[in-house]
């Protein structure tokens, strides 16, 4: 976790001699730094050490997943959508700096999720490099997280049935864990029949995440949250609680979770300490 804040803190950072509005780097910092969990990233660390790739390698990319995140954050919370005030404890990003800025926050981030995935130092060999991007880019665009977000502000009010539902969560947040747990695993070296039980892994806990998400929502309050609490209700969108009730979403949550650690047990990997750890955390979890 802190090698993870120190290269973040190291990355969203303009030289000395750079043009650029001081202002939006600062927006920048303000939206990755101080908050967040950090699941994705450290789920990219643990696919890599179950694979027994090295860690270095996979800073990389674990920063690069967070950057993405936390650009559809900014996003996620402008009054175009969410319109969202709280954000990590903090006021959201068009709040603090304006709409304009946020926006561009968000397409910065963006470029520089892709940069730190394509260095020049000789770190990552080319064809990884290329299966990074390819992950990345699948997870977060139109048939990922902002095809899901698509769904989402296209489904306000609506009564969407269970596999419309699953659709949405699978692509606006699943998407991304998945392949936050892709990448960790493109740094090292896995059998064919691995990648796939880390695949399913993957899509477990992505899915399980948005369940808690949708619970969080409902049972925990703004402190606890650091964002704004009852906003589906108030929004009215389609969510697993609305769907099948509170406590069969809570149920749900932990059916996912089992199925994410069987598919860890049919991995035949050894070092699976770490997925196991936090699949437990992003369901158990408190905020
Ligand atoms: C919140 O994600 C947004 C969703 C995708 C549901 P997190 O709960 O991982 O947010 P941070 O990164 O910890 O703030
Ligand atoms: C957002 O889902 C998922 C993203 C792709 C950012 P939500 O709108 O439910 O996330 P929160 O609850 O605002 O964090
Ligand atoms: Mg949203
Ligand atoms: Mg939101
Ligand atoms: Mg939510």
């Amino acid at each position: 976790m802190s090698r993870i804040e120190q290269a973040l803190s190291g990355w969203v950072a303009a030289s000395p001699e750079s043009p650029t509005p001081a202002a939006l780097v600062e927006a920048m910092r303000y939206a990755v730094l101080d908050g967040g969990k950090r699941l994705r990233p450290l789920l990219v660390l643990a696919a890599c050490e179950a694979v027994n790739g090295s860690a270095q390698t996979a800073l990389r990319p674990a920063c690069a997943v967070e950057l993405i995140h936390a650009y559809s954050l900014v996003h996620d919370d402008m009054p175009c959508m969410d319109n969202d005030v709280l954000r990590r404890g903090k006021p959201t990003v068009h709040v603090q700096f304006g709409e304009a800025q946020a926006l561009l926050t968000g397409d910065a981030l963006q470029a520089l999720a892709f940069e730190l995935l394509t260095p020049e130092d000789g770190s990552l060999d080319a064809a990884t490099q290329a299966a990074l991007c390819r992950l990345l880019a699948r997870s977060a665009g139109f048939e990922g997280m902002a095809g899901g977000q698509a769904i989402d502000l296209a489904s306000v009010g609506l009564p969407l049935n269970s596999e419309q539902l699953h659709a949405m969560h699978r692509l606006k947040t699943g998407a991304l864990l998945q392949a936050s747990v892709m990448m960790g695993a493109t740094c090292g070296t896995a059998s064919p029949a691995a990648l796939s039980a880390l695949r399913d892994y993957g899509a477990a806990i992505g899915l399980a995440f948005q369940v808690v998400d949708d619970v969080l929502d409902v049972t925990a309050d703004a402190a606890t949250l650091g964002k704004t609490a009852g906003k589906d209700a108030a929004q009215d969108k389609p969510t697993f609680v609305s769907l099948m009730g509170l406590s069969a979403s809570q149920d749900y949550a932990r059916q996912l979770l089992a199925q994410a650690l069987s598919s860890l047990q049919a991995s035949g990997l050894e070092n699976t300490q770490a997925l196991q750890a936090l699949a437990d955390m992003l369901v158990n979890r408190q905020h």
